[in-house]
């Protein structure tokens, strides 16, 4: 059952193609329009909500983050990503023009769940992105997306990370269809480069052999930090999470723009640090940005690790090693940067001699709060 890999992640990690593509399956009918799944609240409700609240945890929250900068640009609808625990216990506002989305793989997790019951017990609309059919959150949601990841085994969550972004994304869409924004006509070009994303996954999980040895070397790194902005940001954070819960190593995730700010304080010679390279077509020039910070941790000491994207020729002054992933618009990026991430994460932990599937500590879904 785990397709001739060594680990369930192994797996899930190479699944991803299918699971993104799986997600999009069926989500446009003969007029080009998007669909949802069981949708209790109508489109009138939709097309008057006037804030967005996505409540989650870890890795479903790093999801949430990375929809956030994309729903915003589409929609112009405010979007804030609270992690559920700390929602439900906030006093939170919320309205009827409220649309509170919960991203949950397992469906099952309590923190979300409280979060959902009490986002409802406020008057909003309720809506759940969730990988399992039946469970507990999307029964307790005026709606629900599925993500077509098909059963994620390994504790630590991937094919469903990149499922939930893509849910996000067909969300976002949607709603930007629905509202018939200065973005609704792009929205069909948006999604054809969606559905362009499972070739390239294919082809970036063809190239990973020189992510494989980086962490096989690095088998007694103490720390470990990533840096990214914008979309990237999460991004970095999902990949220190993923070394924490696989390899047990300190890894911080930080937006880059934040490392004059206090972080920078941490670099000494030979720290690695991963840098999650904006394509060259990011607006507000966040490449250039990113391309000098990377200069300045450099001139530290720091051991670069950049993730750009194929044809980026203005990282290779400063890096010690370039993961290269394929092109794609700016906003869908993360659906490719944070794959090198993961399987750093695997590699190291099988470097160790670790249980990848089964970190210690923790259970695939946390079902108290
Ligand atoms: O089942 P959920 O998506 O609600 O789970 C949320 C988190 O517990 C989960 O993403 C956790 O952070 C993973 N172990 C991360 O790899």
């Amino acid at each position: 059952e785990k397709g001739g890999y060594a680990t369930f992640m192994e797996k899930e990690i190479h699944d991803q193609p299918h699971a993104v593509g799986d997600t999009l399956l069926g989500r446009t009918d003969s007029d080009g329009r998007l669909v949802l799944d069981d949708m209790s609240i109508t489109e009138d409700q939709l097309k008057d909500v006037d804030r967005i609240i996505i409540v989650a945890c870890g890795t479903a929250a790093y999801a949430g983050m990375v929809a956030k900068y994309a729903i915003e640009h589409w929609t112009r609808i405010p979007v804030e990503v609270s992690l559920a625990h700390e929602f439900r216990y906030s006093d939170p506002i919320a309205s009827e023009r409220t649309l509170v989305v919960s991203i949950s793989q397992s469906g099952e997790t309590m923190d979300t769940l409280m979060a959902v019951k009490h986002a409802r017990e406020l008057g909003a609309l309720t809506l759940s992105i969730c990988n399992t059919h039946g469970s507990t959150i999307p029964r307790e949601s005026d709606a629900v997306l599925y993500t077509h990841a098909g059963p994620e085994i390994a504790v630590a969550s991937t094919k469903a990370f990149l499922a939930q972004i893509t849910a996000c994304y067909v969300l976002g869409l949607y709603l930007a269809q629905l509202r018939g924004g200065t973005f609704a006509d792009d929205a069909q070009s948006v999604m054809k480069e969606l559905h362009e994303i499972p070739a390239k996954l294919e082809e970036l999980l063809g190239r990973m052999d020189r992510v494989k040895e980086i962490a096989r070397f690095m088998a007694d790194t103490r720390s470990v930090l990533f840096l990214g902005r914008n979309v990237g940001y999460p991004v970095a954070m999902e990949g220190a999470l993923k070394l924490k819960e696989l390899a047990y190593i300190h890894a911080e995730g930080f937006a880059a723009g934040e490392l004059k700010h206090g972080p920078i304080a941490l670099i000494d010679a030979g720290q690695p640090v991963f840098i999650v390279v904006p394509g060259p077509g990011t607006p507000h020039e966040l490449h250039k940005k990113v391309v000098s910070n990377i200069q300045e941790i450099r001139a530290r000491g720091a051991r670069t690790i950049v993730v750009a994207e194929d044809g980026d020729e203005d990282v290779v002054p400063f890096a010690d090693e370039v993961i290269r992933v394929p092109a794609t618009s700016p906003l869908l990026a993360p659906l490719l940067t944070v794959v090198p991430l993961q399987v750093f994460a695997l590699h190291l932990s099988t470097a160790k001699g670790l249980d990848v599937d089964q970190p210690r500590n923790l259970a695939k879904s946390v079902t108290v709060e």
